[in-house]
């Protein structure tokens, strides 16, 4: 088993800082918080910086579980963020004694999960904490879609960084059909000192039916795949893959 202690993109705080700066609040968050109206309970896995989790801790109870104590850190200084229970922890093993009436893992948190065991375990996670009524849903990028994938070298983006200004980034990768895995370096750049950060990672990309069948084997049960966070059906060339489901 794996560990967040490979993934420096999370655990070093000094690349954790660039994290939400580059992943912006979007149609993911929208459509999690639509999900979550009528869910008095909420459970984030894999909630990294937690925007999303102080949002759903608005009106309901919510807990955030990561196994990256630097994304945890900056989760519990943003606003709202004292509302949310933050559980240092791994979804593929973490056990709450909770039930949840929705339970999330948005960001592709999916995709760290680099073998099929652990998938499998992560997916019975999110049944062993779903309530009788309650749903789940997460992203995955679909293999399918002829896109971001095949980009080896990304343009250089401009973010904004609340305390370092402005900061270059960009990103190299290299898929590999036969496993699925696509490794990844990000980096960023502090225009104004001129400082840069850089952390290599791994994704894994799994079919549709695949995943379909583990699903069903944790006990889960798919009500829609959504092909986007706009809420397009999902078809085999669809950017994402993204069910929602319940308990079978
Ligand atoms: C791309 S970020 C997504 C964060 C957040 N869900 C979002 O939408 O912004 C992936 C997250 O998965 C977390 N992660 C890595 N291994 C994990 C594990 N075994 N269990 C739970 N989360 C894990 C990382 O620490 C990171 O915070």
């Amino acid at each position: 088993m794996s560990t967040v202690s490979d993934d420096p993109l999370y655990r070093d705080p000094s690349l954790a800082q660039f994290y939400d700066a580059a992943n912006r609040w979007g149609p993911d968050f929208d459509f999690c918080v639509k999900l979550a109206e009528g869910a008095q309970s909420a459970l984030d896995l894999g909630c990294g910086t937690g925007e999303l989790t102080a949002a759903l801790a608005a009106t309901r109870i919510v807990t955030g579980v990561d196994p990256a104590a630097a994304m945890l850190d900056i989760g519990r200084s943003r606003p709202g963020g004292d509302r949310v229970e933050w559980v240092e922890g791994d979804a593929r093993i973490v056990r709450l004694g909770r039930k949840y009436d929705l339970v999330v893992l948005t960001g592709h948190a999916f995709q760290v999960f680099l073998t099929e065991e652990d998938q499998r375990s992560a997916l019975a996670t999110i049944a062993a904490h779903l309530s009788p009524a309650g749903r789940f849903v997460f992203d995955t990028r679909n293999p399918g879609f002829r896109g971001e994938r095949d980009v080896r070298h990304s343009s250089v983006r401009q973010l904004e960084h609340a305390q370092l200004g402005t900061v270059e980034a960009s990103d190299e990768s290299h898929y590999d059909e036969a496993t699925g895995i696509l490794s990844y370096e990000n980096v960023y750049r502090v225009r104004a000192t001129g400082e840069r950060f850089a952390g290599r990672s791994k994704i894994l990309y799994t079919p549709r039916d695949k995943l379909s069948g583990m699903m069903r084997d944790a006990g889960l049960t798919v009500d829609v795949w959504y092909g986007d966070w706009e809420g397009s059906p999902f078809h085999v060339r669809s950017r994402e893959i993204i069910p929602v489901g319940r308990l079978a």
